[in-house]
């Protein structure tokens, strides 16, 4: 995808998603749109938090090994922890880094906010060092808004 399609890509999933009316289908379209808008996107899911702890959702990728996480835990966990996008450029240099795959150089994990409580999140892995940039925060920020306001629309309810 371009820069200049990137740009929409919230707008893509918004349209995409509109019509489809349970999370698993609205977390499945989005996790196929926005890993076919990158290259360098090589594993691409949602993890919801569900029972006190992020549970894995739909993904394009290699199976993970992390089924769940706890809220304290990996780059997955700091995110929903600190309620903030969290990028990290060389994930082996991070000590919090829960490994899916052995490739994986870089990670950026974008929080889905329902106003202050963080109901779940994009996590997205690139087998490319530093490949995340200010851009693909700013775009999935507003993916996550989009998915966010999908699942409010069909009554979705965190289970916190
Ligand atoms: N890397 C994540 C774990 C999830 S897998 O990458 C799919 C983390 O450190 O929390």
């Amino acid at each position: 995808m371009t820069g200049h399609a990137r740009a929409r890509l919230a707008d893509e999933v918004a349209k995409a998603i509109d019509n489809k009316n349970s999370e698993k289908e609205i977390l499945e379209t989005a996790a196929r749109l926005i890993d076919e808008s990158s290259d360098g996107y090589d594993w691409t899911g949602f993890y919801m938090v569900k029972n006190g702890q992020l549970e894995v959702g739909p993904y394009v990728g290699l199976e993970t090994p992390h089924k769940t996480i706890q809220l304290g835990e990996g780059i997955c966990g700091a995110a929903a922890s600190l309620k903030e996008t969290v990028l990290i450029d060389d994930v082996n240099a991070d000590p919090r880094f829960l490994a899916c795959s052995i490739t994986t150089k870089s990670e950026i994990v974008v929080p889905l906010m329902d106003g202050d409580t963080c109901i779940g999140e994009i996590d997205i892995d690139s087998n490319r060092s530093a490949f995340f940039t200010d851009e693909d925060r700013r775009v999935l920020e507003e993916v996550a808004k989009v998915v966010v306001d999908r699942l409010k629309s069909i009554g979705y309810t965190p289970q916190a």
